[in-house]
């Protein structure tokens, strides 16, 4: 019963309106339904309908009415097993009886009088009962956050107005940042208590001048004093509980419990996160999550509402904290920049992972990546951080951990720079917040790793010899199982990804290592977007009619508003390889193709989504072009008009005809089979990162690279409505349930009933879908890029949504069956 009301069908699969989830198919669904959050769930809803079926709404009773008499007076009624008072909202009472009997005798008696006292007694409303989904309130906050910024923005004359404007409603106000040191001090107090001569440091964007008001608390407690304070009491004749401190203090037991040098980093967080729960006032919510990287005791602080963080093992955080205040200090350009970045990336879904470690940037790396470019200004805007550290003094040299963390400690010791750039500038010139933009648009990141060290990229081919990509599933079982704080050392190499940018300091550590390749992906795009949009006259000038204008576009919320500048939205599925799904035979083949394999994968996969499109959906197949593999000379030589640069590309490599794969069904059939004129296009047309001039440089997994081929379809029918009903219709078993997408004559049999039943669309959708071929060796992938209609858009999308879940799994099961 509640399951029919819980789960809606939507276009995508399923919607279960109890956990606020949604899932592709019928087993997938089933799987969900038997899972511990929808049952735990459910529990929970079936235990408040019960409750809220024995109790009853009671008003009118005096403020000082206590929940003794409200007992007393409603046990005449049946048992009463509580009775809640909210006084702050008006004076109301739930009193819940233990029976379902005595709620309908007391709402059957017409007058309810308690000393005197006239009591409205009414049935407990009955409260929906849903999952608060913490992530969309984020995003709303977000969305209120920017309507209010909006009008101000407005008001501003000039683009740096507006970044100035950034900077000043999104900083951590002064009265903020007193507050939060006073809850530093108040920390430190009790913890010295228990930690003689411990150090709370605090880190992070509290401190390092890019803080916003809503940012967390980072701290480190520093034990090293504590524990050369023990040992020195371990060493003393005295027994340990009467030693005291040079200061007079005396030694809290807790050291005669727990000994610091040989305790684990999950024992001492333990320890942090009872101290804070018992003699911290106000502190609550603590948990100390020892599993994660970086283990961290995490609490929150009722009166600031703020969340926080202490760590016990992070010298290298509290560092390179000191080097961003410096950096902010050195040019008063970097602020604004990357609070308007931060705040842009944050719009985007680029930046910011909430609720903990994520597939996107963090505001660490994005900040990384900020100084990065303004190290490459000509000339320079900043210095590199080898040339600070000849700028430091002796008594500035610091190592720790190994590394080299020397930089001066104040802004004076450094030349100012001899850029004179402006953030934003006037028509002709970028200005800086452009210039990053189109910095990273065309940034070769496959090719290179970010060192703010050196203050340049270097190519990722000096560290492919000493990194090893690690697989997730070891990367999950090494931060399980990792109990001992992070060891750096120098010989470590970094974990290479999609976006590399080493630590300043900590040069073994990847600060972008967590990211997806999808978000990096996402990044470079939106600073495609940016950096064309900067070149626009709204970007520039303010509207005269009070339209939006510079920032405010740019902030433009991710996946709302105009994405591209033409108003076009852009769509894309991936296809990820999946060797275990392929026959064997073909994965024989993959394997002797050796970097080849890529190649060979990609022109099956293409077949297979030909096949899913032309025989399964009935799409009609207007035209098919193929653009020569970016960054190849021989092919960008293929004149325009030709199709030949996909076979040239083919034999070129080796890996056409032997291989079997110029067969039917693959791209060059499908360009066979089109009809029409075959064009090339060109690379602006193509309009992708990876068409730079950076992609000559080497990659990683780099192999015989395939073009971009490009397929025009066109579909009259609405195969994607009422898919699930017809093929439920056409498979009569019930007790057959194969998820859609996994039995193509199945499929073909739904979209001749509909095409057959149904009338045609209004007006025929042509679209073009563009494959690609992207990601390294464990990542490899198709990306298929979807152009819209320029006519049915509203259609379009239904079909999109549809195809966004059919055709890989369609695909999958052609590339299974090895049709
Ligand atoms: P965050 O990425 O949380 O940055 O890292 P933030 O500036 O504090 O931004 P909020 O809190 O998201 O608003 C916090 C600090 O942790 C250290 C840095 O000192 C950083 O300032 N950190 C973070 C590292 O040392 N390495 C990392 O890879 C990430």
């Amino acid at each position: 019963m509640d399951l029919e009301v819980d789960i809606i069908t939507t276009p995508k699969g399923f919607h279960c309106n109890l956990c606020n989830t949604n899932v592709p198919n019928k087993p997938s669904l089933d799987e969900h339904v038997k899972g511990r959050k929808h049952r735990t769930l459910s529990t929970v809803r079936a235990t408040r309908r019960a409750q809220e079926e024995r109790s009853v709404f009671v008003s009118g009773f005096p403020k000082d009415a206590s929940q003794a008499q409200l007992t007393q007076y409603f046990q005449q009624f049946g048992p009463v097993a509580e009775v809640i008072i909210d006084k702050d909202k008006g004076v109301y009472a739930i009193v819940q009886f233990s029976e379902v009997d005595s709620q309908l005798t007391a709402l059957s008696q017409l007058v309810h009088d308690m000393g005197g006292m006239r009591l409205r007694v009414k049935p407990r409303e009955k409260k929906g009962f849903k999952l608060v989904d913490k992530k969309n309130t984020g995003v709303k906050n977000q969305e209120e956050f920017l309507e209010r910024l909006k009008p101000a923005l407005g008001q501003a004359e000039t683009v740096n107005e507006q970044m100035q404007c950034v900077v000043e409603r999104l900083q951590l106000a002064e009265n903020k940042r007193k507050a939060r040191e006073l809850l530093v001090q108040l920390i430190q107090e009790v913890f010295t208590e228990f930690f003689p001569e411990s150090q709370v440091l605090p880190f992070g964007s509290s401190v390092n001048t890019f803080g916003i008001h809503s940012c967390d608390l980072d701290l480190f407690l520093d034990l090293e004093n504590t524990k050369t304070f023990q040992a020195r009491a371990k060493t003393s004749t005295e027994p340990v509980a009467e030693t005291s401190s040079d200061d007079g203090r005396s030694e809290d037991s807790i050291l005669s419990d727990i000994d610091l040098s040989t305790a684990s980093p999950a024992e001492l967080l333990e320890l942090v996160a009872t101290i804070l729960r018992k003699c911290v006032p106000g502190v609550h919510k603590v948990q100390a999550v020892t599993s994660a990287r970086l283990p961290v005791v995490k609490f929150h602080y009722r009166a600031l509402d703020l969340h926080g963080d202490i760590s016990i093992n992070n010298r290298l955080a509290v560092r390179n904290t000191r080097f961003l205040q410096l950096c902010s200090g050195l040019d008063a350009r970097l602020r604004p920049l990357v609070y308007t970045i931060r705040y842009w990336a944050r719009q985007k879904e680029l930046a910011g992972n909430v609720g903990g470690p994520g597939p996107l940037l963090n505001n660490y790396a994005l900040t990384l990546l900020v100084i990065f470019f303004l190290q490459n200004t000509d000339p320079p805007v900043l210095p590199t951080v080898d040339q600070l550290k000849h700028m430091a003094c002796e008594e500035e040299e610091c190592v720790i951990e190994g590394w080299d963390c020397t930089f001066p400690s104040q802004p004076i010791a450094v030349p100012p720079s001899k850029n004179q750039q402006d953030l934003c500038k006037c028509l002709g010139s970028s200005g800086l917040l452009a210039a990053f933009f189109s910095f990273y648009a065309t940034f070769d990141f496959a090719g290179n790793v970010i060192s703010l060290r050196e203050g340049r990229a270097l190519p990722v081919t000096s560290f492919l010899s000493q990194a090893r990509k690690v697989p997730q599933e070891e990367e999950e079982k090494n931060a399980m199982e990792e109990e001992q704080p992070r060891k750096p050392h120098n010989q470590q190499a970094p974990k290479l990804g999609s976006l590399n940018v080493l630590d300043p300091f900590e040069l073994s550590h990847n600060v972008a290592g967590n990211l997806s390749e999808r978000s990096q992906h996402s990044f470079q795009r939106e600073c495609q977007e940016a950096e064309k949009y900067c070149r626009s006259l709204q970007y520039l000038r303010k509207s005269t009619k009070g339209k939006p204008w510079g920032l405010v576009r740019l902030f433009a919320p991710h996946g709302q508003g105009p994405k591209k500048l033409d108003g076009s939205v852009e769509m894309s599925i991936s296809i990820p390889f999946k060797p275990a799904l392929l026959p064997e035979v073909l994965r024989n083949q993959l394997q002797l193709a050796g970097d080849g394999f890529r190649l060979i994968w990609f022109q099956k996969v293409c077949a297979a989504m030909v096949q899913v499109f032309q025989n399964v959906l009935k799409c009609r197949l207007g035209s098919f072009t193929e653009s020569a593999p970016s960054g190849d000379a021989g092919h960008a030589a293929v004149a325009p008009g030709s199709c030949e640069s996909m076979e040239t590309s083919s034999e070129e490599l080796n890996t056409s005809s032997d291989s079997g794969i110029a067969g039917p069904g693959s791209p060059q059939s499908a360009a066979a089979a089109a009809a029409g004129s075959k064009r090339r296009l060109s690379s602006s047309e193509d309009g992708d990162a990876s068409s730079s001039p950076q992609d000559k440089k080497p990659r990683l997994g780099s192999g015989p690279k395939p073009g971009t081929p490009c397929w025009t379809w066109t579909q009259t029918h609405a195969v994607w409505a009422g898919r699930r009903k017809v093929r439920r219709e056409l498979i009569k078993d019930a007790a057959d349930t194969r998820p859609e997408g996994s039995n193509m004559a199945l499929e073909v049999q739904v979209t001749d009933h509909i095409v057959e039943k149904e009338p045609p669309v209004k007006v025929p959708l042509v679209f073009k879908v563009q494959a690609k071929l992207v990601g390294n060796t464990q990542s490899t992938k198709v990306l298929l890029k979807v152009h819209p209609p320029s006519e049915g858009k509203e259609h379009f999308r239904d079909f999109f949504h549809f195809l966004e879940v059919f055709l890989p799994k369609m695909v999958d099961t052609l590339m299974e069956k090895g049709v």
